[in-house]
Protein backbone atom coordinates (compact mmCIF):
# COMPACT_ATOMS: atom_id res chain seq x y z
CA UNK A 1 0.00 0.00 0.00
CA UNK A 2 1.50 3.32 -0.68
CA UNK A 3 -0.29 7.17 -0.25
CA UNK A 4 -2.70 6.81 -3.39
CA UNK A 5 -4.13 3.57 -2.32
CA UNK A 6 -4.24 5.12 1.18
CA UNK A 7 -6.69 8.12 -0.67
CA UNK A 8 -9.06 4.74 -1.23
CA UNK A 9 -9.27 4.10 2.38
CA UNK A 10 -12.35 5.10 4.56
CA UNK A 11 -9.72 6.30 7.47
CA UNK A 12 -10.94 6.15 10.94
CA UNK A 13 -9.78 9.19 13.75
CA UNK A 14 -10.12 7.12 16.95
CA UNK A 15 -10.68 9.61 20.05
CA UNK A 16 -12.30 10.37 23.07
CA UNK A 17 -11.91 7.20 24.18
CA UNK A 18 -12.53 5.86 28.36
CA UNK A 19 -9.16 7.84 29.77
CA UNK A 20 -8.93 10.80 32.10
CA UNK A 21 -7.55 12.32 28.51
CA UNK A 22 -11.13 11.90 26.79
CA UNK A 23 -11.98 16.20 26.48
CA UNK A 24 -8.57 16.25 25.13
CA UNK A 25 -8.66 13.76 22.91
CA UNK A 26 -12.09 15.01 21.44
CA UNK A 27 -10.33 18.39 20.74
CA UNK A 28 -6.82 16.53 19.30
CA UNK A 29 -9.21 14.05 16.98
CA UNK A 30 -11.51 17.01 15.94
CA UNK A 31 -8.35 18.62 14.54
CA UNK A 32 -6.95 15.93 12.61
CA UNK A 33 -10.69 14.73 11.38
CA UNK A 34 -10.65 18.16 10.09
CA UNK A 35 -7.16 18.40 8.18
CA UNK A 36 -7.74 14.81 6.59
CA UNK A 37 -11.31 15.85 5.26
CA UNK A 38 -9.45 18.69 4.00
CA UNK A 39 -6.82 16.64 2.32
CA UNK A 40 -9.72 14.45 0.62
CA UNK A 41 -9.61 11.56 2.98
CA UNK A 42 -12.88 9.47 3.43
CA UNK A 43 -12.34 9.49 6.96
CA UNK A 44 -14.68 9.40 10.02
CA UNK A 45 -14.75 10.29 13.89
CA UNK A 46 -14.97 7.55 16.07
CA UNK A 47 -15.31 8.00 20.10
CA UNK A 48 -14.25 4.78 21.38
CA UNK A 49 -15.49 3.11 23.74
CA UNK A 50 -16.16 -0.73 25.20
CA UNK A 51 -17.53 -1.84 22.20
CA UNK A 52 -14.51 -0.83 20.04
CA UNK A 53 -14.29 -3.70 17.58
CA UNK A 54 -18.47 -3.53 16.45
CA UNK A 55 -18.12 0.84 15.92
CA UNK A 56 -14.78 -0.41 13.63
CA UNK A 57 -17.01 -2.58 11.67
CA UNK A 58 -20.15 -0.74 11.21
CA UNK A 59 -18.04 2.17 10.18
CA UNK A 60 -16.13 0.13 7.36
CA UNK A 61 -12.90 1.29 8.86
CA UNK A 62 -9.62 0.04 7.13
CA UNK A 63 -6.88 2.33 8.29
CA UNK A 64 -7.23 3.97 11.88
CA UNK A 65 -5.62 7.39 12.78
CA UNK A 66 -5.26 7.45 16.24
CA UNK A 67 -5.54 10.66 18.10
CA UNK A 68 -6.39 8.91 21.75
CA UNK A 69 -4.62 9.54 24.74
CA UNK A 70 -3.95 7.62 27.71
CA UNK A 71 -5.41 4.47 29.16
CA UNK A 72 -6.82 2.18 26.73
CA UNK A 73 -5.51 3.95 23.24
CA UNK A 74 -2.02 5.32 23.97
CA UNK A 75 -0.91 2.44 26.09
CA UNK A 76 -1.03 -0.21 23.51
CA UNK A 77 -4.74 -1.62 24.22
CA UNK A 78 -6.26 -0.13 21.52
CA UNK A 79 -2.98 -1.05 19.52
CA UNK A 80 -3.28 -4.20 20.24
CA UNK A 81 -7.59 -4.47 19.08
CA UNK A 82 -6.29 -3.09 15.58
CA UNK A 83 -3.69 -6.05 15.44
CA UNK A 84 -5.86 -8.47 16.20
CA UNK A 85 -8.40 -7.21 13.52
CA UNK A 86 -6.09 -6.26 10.89
CA UNK A 87 -6.60 -2.84 10.80
CA UNK A 88 -2.96 -0.55 10.01
CA UNK A 89 -2.68 2.23 12.12
CA UNK A 90 -0.85 5.41 12.75
CA UNK A 91 2.25 5.92 15.54
CA UNK A 92 4.00 3.09 17.81
CA UNK A 93 2.98 -0.22 18.27
CA UNK A 94 1.79 -2.13 20.93
CA UNK A 95 5.30 -3.02 23.03
CA UNK A 96 6.62 0.63 22.65
CA UNK A 97 2.81 2.05 23.41
CA UNK A 98 3.14 0.33 26.39
CA UNK A 99 6.43 1.38 27.28
CA UNK A 100 5.72 5.06 27.09
CA UNK A 101 2.42 4.88 28.42
CA UNK A 102 4.87 4.12 32.07
CA UNK A 103 7.37 6.89 32.74
CA UNK A 104 9.32 4.67 35.21
CA UNK A 105 9.68 1.80 32.54
CA UNK A 106 10.85 4.63 30.26
CA UNK A 107 13.32 5.69 32.68
CA UNK A 108 14.66 2.17 33.15
CA UNK A 109 14.95 1.92 29.77
CA UNK A 110 16.33 5.13 28.88
CA UNK A 111 19.24 4.80 31.92
CA UNK A 112 19.84 1.31 30.44
CA UNK A 113 21.30 3.30 27.56
CA UNK A 114 22.52 5.96 28.81
CA UNK A 115 20.06 8.87 28.32
CA UNK A 116 20.09 11.02 31.45
CA UNK A 117 16.96 10.75 33.32
CA UNK A 118 16.36 12.65 36.83
CA UNK A 119 17.00 10.44 40.29
CA UNK A 120 13.77 8.73 41.27
CA UNK A 121 12.22 6.51 43.40
CA UNK A 122 8.38 4.37 42.90
CA UNK A 123 6.66 3.13 45.51
CA UNK A 124 3.35 0.66 44.72
CA UNK A 125 0.91 1.69 46.71
CA UNK A 126 0.76 -1.64 49.20
CA UNK A 127 3.74 0.54 50.87
CA UNK A 128 2.35 3.03 53.58
CA UNK A 129 2.42 6.66 52.57
CA UNK A 130 4.39 7.77 55.47
CA UNK A 131 7.08 5.16 55.11
CA UNK A 132 6.88 5.83 50.89
CA UNK A 133 7.53 9.91 51.44
CA UNK A 134 10.60 9.48 54.07
CA UNK A 135 12.67 6.86 51.88
CA UNK A 136 11.99 9.42 49.21
CA UNK A 137 13.09 12.17 51.00
CA UNK A 138 15.91 10.49 52.41
CA UNK A 139 17.05 9.71 48.99
CA UNK A 140 16.21 12.86 46.62
CA UNK A 141 15.82 15.70 48.59
CA UNK A 142 13.13 18.50 48.35
CA UNK A 143 11.57 19.52 45.90
CA UNK A 144 10.34 16.40 44.48
CA UNK A 145 7.72 16.02 41.76
CA UNK A 146 4.66 13.18 42.21
CA UNK A 147 3.27 11.44 39.67
CA UNK A 148 1.23 8.63 38.47
CA UNK A 149 3.77 6.21 36.51
CA UNK A 150 0.68 5.92 33.64
CA UNK A 151 -1.04 8.98 33.54
CA UNK A 152 -1.05 12.27 31.02
CA UNK A 153 -1.82 15.78 30.39
CA UNK A 154 0.10 16.49 34.18
CA UNK A 155 -2.99 14.82 35.45
CA UNK A 156 -2.19 14.07 39.38
CA UNK A 157 1.04 15.42 38.77
CA UNK A 158 2.45 17.59 41.83
CA UNK A 159 5.38 19.45 43.04
CA UNK A 160 5.96 19.35 46.53
CA UNK A 161 8.18 21.17 49.28
CA UNK A 162 7.94 19.49 52.39
CA UNK A 163 7.75 16.02 53.94
CA UNK A 164 3.94 16.31 55.18
CA UNK A 165 2.74 17.31 51.84
CA UNK A 166 5.15 14.86 50.26
CA UNK A 167 2.97 11.91 52.74
CA UNK A 168 -0.13 13.68 51.35
CA UNK A 169 0.98 13.44 47.77
CA UNK A 170 1.48 9.81 47.44
CA UNK A 171 -1.24 8.83 49.60
CA UNK A 172 -3.31 10.98 46.78
CA UNK A 173 -1.52 9.64 43.86
CA UNK A 174 -2.42 6.10 45.66
CA UNK A 175 -5.91 6.83 45.97
CA UNK A 176 -6.02 7.19 42.34
CA UNK A 177 -3.57 4.87 40.85
CA UNK A 178 -1.85 2.25 41.71
CA UNK A 179 1.91 3.47 41.99
CA UNK A 180 3.72 6.87 42.73
CA UNK A 181 6.62 8.12 40.77
CA UNK A 182 8.76 10.42 43.03
CA UNK A 183 11.11 12.55 41.18
CA UNK A 184 13.63 14.79 41.70
CA UNK A 185 12.87 18.63 40.68
CA UNK A 186 15.12 19.43 38.07
CA UNK A 187 15.24 23.46 38.61
CA UNK A 188 15.96 24.59 34.91
CA UNK A 189 14.30 24.68 31.22
CA UNK A 190 11.68 23.03 30.30
CA UNK A 191 11.98 21.64 26.53
CA UNK A 192 9.49 18.82 24.32
CA UNK A 193 11.14 18.06 20.78
CA UNK A 194 8.58 16.90 18.51
CA UNK A 195 9.80 13.74 16.32
CA UNK A 196 8.55 12.53 12.56
CA UNK A 197 9.52 9.60 11.18
CA UNK A 198 9.20 8.56 7.23
CA UNK A 199 10.66 5.88 4.88
CA UNK A 200 13.14 8.32 4.77
CA UNK A 201 14.61 8.10 8.09
CA UNK A 202 13.85 9.96 11.36
CA UNK A 203 14.28 13.67 11.95
CA UNK A 204 13.35 16.10 15.04
CA UNK A 205 11.20 18.83 14.62
CA UNK A 206 13.11 22.55 16.16
CA UNK A 207 13.07 22.42 19.96
CA UNK A 208 10.43 23.81 21.85
CA UNK A 209 11.31 25.94 25.22
CA UNK A 210 8.28 26.12 27.61
CA UNK A 211 7.76 28.98 29.98
CA UNK A 212 4.49 27.91 31.99
CA UNK A 213 3.67 30.72 33.77
CA UNK A 214 2.40 28.26 36.68
CA UNK A 215 5.07 26.63 38.98
CA UNK A 216 5.40 24.12 36.27
CA UNK A 217 3.45 23.04 32.95
CA UNK A 218 0.30 21.88 34.52
CA UNK A 219 -3.00 21.00 33.22
CA UNK A 220 -4.14 24.55 33.15
CA UNK A 221 -0.96 25.45 31.55
CA UNK A 222 -1.27 23.05 28.79
CA UNK A 223 -4.77 23.58 27.05
CA UNK A 224 -5.55 27.55 28.10
CA UNK A 225 -4.26 29.73 25.56
CA UNK A 226 -2.07 32.46 27.27
CA UNK A 227 -0.88 29.84 30.52
CA UNK A 228 2.27 29.15 28.86
CA UNK A 229 5.12 31.05 26.58
CA UNK A 230 6.04 29.25 23.91
CA UNK A 231 9.65 30.12 22.77
CA UNK A 232 9.87 28.63 19.45
CA UNK A 233 12.52 27.55 18.14
CA UNK A 234 14.23 27.44 22.56
CA UNK A 235 16.42 30.25 23.22
CA UNK A 236 19.11 27.98 24.15
CA UNK A 237 22.84 27.30 23.21
CA UNK A 238 22.74 25.20 19.98
CA UNK A 239 24.98 22.65 21.71
CA UNK A 240 21.96 22.33 24.16
CA UNK A 241 19.24 21.67 21.63
CA UNK A 242 21.60 19.84 18.85
CA UNK A 243 21.75 17.56 21.93
CA UNK A 244 18.40 17.33 22.98
CA UNK A 245 17.44 16.64 19.47
CA UNK A 246 19.92 13.62 19.23
CA UNK A 247 18.53 12.31 22.22
CA UNK A 248 14.74 12.56 21.90
CA UNK A 249 15.71 10.51 18.73
CA UNK A 250 17.85 7.89 20.94
CA UNK A 251 14.73 7.73 23.06
CA UNK A 252 12.59 7.12 20.79
CA UNK A 253 14.40 4.62 18.89
CA UNK A 254 15.21 2.87 22.27
CA UNK A 255 11.65 2.65 23.28
CA UNK A 256 11.13 0.74 19.71
CA UNK A 257 8.61 4.03 19.03
CA UNK A 258 7.22 3.73 15.06
CA UNK A 259 6.35 6.97 13.16
CA UNK A 260 5.98 10.16 15.54
CA UNK A 261 6.33 11.36 19.02
CA UNK A 262 7.42 14.10 21.26
CA UNK A 263 10.09 13.63 23.93
CA UNK A 264 9.98 15.67 27.27
CA UNK A 265 13.56 17.23 28.98
CA UNK A 266 13.93 19.28 31.66
CA UNK A 267 17.13 21.38 31.38
CA UNK A 268 19.23 20.11 34.11
CA UNK A 269 22.52 22.26 36.29
CA UNK A 270 25.12 22.69 33.04
CA UNK A 271 22.81 22.44 30.35
CA UNK A 272 22.31 18.56 30.29
CA UNK A 273 18.99 17.47 28.79
CA UNK A 274 17.25 15.32 31.58
CA UNK A 275 14.47 12.91 30.38
CA UNK A 276 11.05 13.21 31.90
CA UNK A 277 8.91 11.40 29.42
CA UNK A 278 7.93 10.25 25.82
CA UNK A 279 4.73 10.69 24.43
CA UNK A 280 3.52 8.29 21.65
CA UNK A 281 -0.10 9.95 20.93
CA UNK A 282 1.30 13.52 21.54
CA UNK A 283 -1.62 15.98 21.88
CA UNK A 284 -2.92 17.65 18.64
CA UNK A 285 -5.02 20.68 19.97
CA UNK A 286 -4.66 24.14 18.46
CA UNK A 287 -3.07 25.04 21.86
CA UNK A 288 -0.83 22.01 21.79
CA UNK A 289 3.43 21.57 21.36
CA UNK A 290 3.84 19.37 18.16
CA UNK A 291 1.59 21.21 15.70
CA UNK A 292 3.67 24.35 17.00
CA UNK A 293 7.05 22.66 16.45
CA UNK A 294 5.91 21.12 13.06
CA UNK A 295 4.63 24.63 12.36
CA UNK A 296 8.06 26.13 12.91
CA UNK A 297 9.55 23.65 10.50
CA UNK A 298 7.53 24.92 7.66
CA UNK A 299 5.00 22.19 8.18
CA UNK A 300 1.60 23.18 8.62
CA UNK A 301 -1.16 21.86 10.62
CA UNK A 302 -2.94 19.61 7.34
CA UNK A 303 0.70 18.53 6.40
CA UNK A 304 1.56 17.41 9.64
CA UNK A 305 -1.35 15.16 9.99
CA UNK A 306 -0.71 14.24 6.62
CA UNK A 307 2.55 12.66 7.41
CA UNK A 308 0.87 11.24 10.41
CA UNK A 309 -1.21 9.22 8.38
CA UNK A 310 1.38 7.36 6.16
CA UNK A 311 3.14 6.64 9.16
CA UNK A 312 0.04 3.57 9.19
CA UNK A 313 2.25 2.37 6.29
CA UNK A 314 5.38 2.12 7.76
CA UNK A 315 7.12 -1.64 8.91
N1 LIG B 1 11.58 16.15 37.34
C1 LIG B 1 10.93 17.28 37.08
N2 LIG B 1 11.46 18.47 37.43
C2 LIG B 1 10.77 19.63 37.19
N3 LIG B 1 9.56 19.68 36.60
C3 LIG B 1 9.00 18.51 36.21
C4 LIG B 1 9.64 17.26 36.44
N4 LIG B 1 8.85 16.29 35.96
C5 LIG B 1 7.74 16.89 35.48
N5 LIG B 1 7.83 18.23 35.62
C6 LIG B 1 6.78 19.21 35.22
O1 LIG B 1 5.51 18.56 35.24
C7 LIG B 1 4.94 18.51 33.93
C8 LIG B 1 4.20 17.19 33.72
O2 LIG B 1 5.08 16.10 33.97
P1 LIG B 1 5.27 14.91 32.93
O3 LIG B 1 6.25 13.97 33.53
O4 LIG B 1 5.62 15.44 31.59
O5 LIG B 1 3.83 14.22 32.95
P2 LIG B 1 2.62 14.18 31.88
O6 LIG B 1 2.67 12.83 31.29
O7 LIG B 1 1.39 14.38 32.70
O8 LIG B 1 2.86 15.26 30.86
C9 LIG B 1 6.12 18.71 33.00
O9 LIG B 1 5.69 19.23 31.76
C10 LIG B 1 7.00 19.68 33.79
O10 LIG B 1 6.51 21.02 33.72
MG1 LIG C 1 4.63 15.63 29.70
Amino acid sequence: MDETDLKAKRVGVLMGGLSREREISLRSGAGCLQALKALGYDAAGIDVGREAAAQLESERIEVAFLALHGRFGEDGVMQGLLELMGIPYTGSRVLASALCMNKVRTKQIAAWHGIPTPHFAVFDCSVDPGAAAAEAAGRLGFPVMVKPCDEGSSLGVAKVDDPASLEEAVAVTCRDYNAALVEEFVAGDEITVGLLESAGGLDALPVLQLKPKADFYDFNAKYHEGMTEFILPARLPDGITSRAQQLAKQVHRAMGCRGFSRVDFMIGPGGAPQLTEINTIPGMTDTSDLPAAAAAAGIGYEELVRRMLLTALLP
